[in-house]
């Protein structure tokens, strides 16, 4: 079966919930399905913005709203799920093949990402018809 926008899961992450402020730890292939390879963040994102807009031949990743509030609008050029996140003890598990686009930040929101594999730009589709045609194409199974 073809990955879709319901292979998308919200992971709620362990809390260690203590007087002097909570804390949150995340461990690559155990609170999500792949080893951290790279982490990059989103921060003063001006009201009205929107980031992503691409597909990734390979790439997983995993989305934290680390401070604030953003939306993140998953689509398998068949169907579209949006999923607003506003904790930074929950997160988003994004498989590969899947079309991305982030928007309603809220002031100082910062969105961390846990990525899969390194930058790689050759991995990035930006080019929506050309999305979708890989997604007739290439209709990668859930393993
Ligand atoms: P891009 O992934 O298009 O941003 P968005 O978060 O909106 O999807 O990346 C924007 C620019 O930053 C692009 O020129 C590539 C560069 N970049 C890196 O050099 N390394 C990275 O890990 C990432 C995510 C982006």
């Amino acid at each position: 079966m073809a990955i879709t926008v319901d292979d998308c899961r919200l992971v709620e992450l362990p809390k260690v919930q203590d007087n002097r402020g909570n804390l949150t730890f995340i461990e690559g292939k155990r609170h999500i399905p792949f080893e951290i390879k790279r982490v990059y963040y989103l921060y003063d994102v001006p009201g009205g913005a929107f980031r992503g807009g691409h597909g990734h031949r390979e790439l997983q990743e995993f989305i934290i709203a680390m401070s604030g509030s953003f939306t993140v609008v998953i689509d398998d050029g068949r169907s579209k799920r949006k999923f607003p996140l506003n904790r930074s003890y929950f997160g988003l598990y994004v498989p590969t093949t899947l079309w991305r686009e982030l928007e309603d930040f809220s002031s100082g929101a910062v969105c961390t990402v846990l990525a899969s594999t390194p930058y790689n730009e050759a991995d990035y589709i930006r080019d929506y018809r050309e999305f979708l045609e890989f997604r007739n194409r290439d209709v990668r199974s859930v393993s």
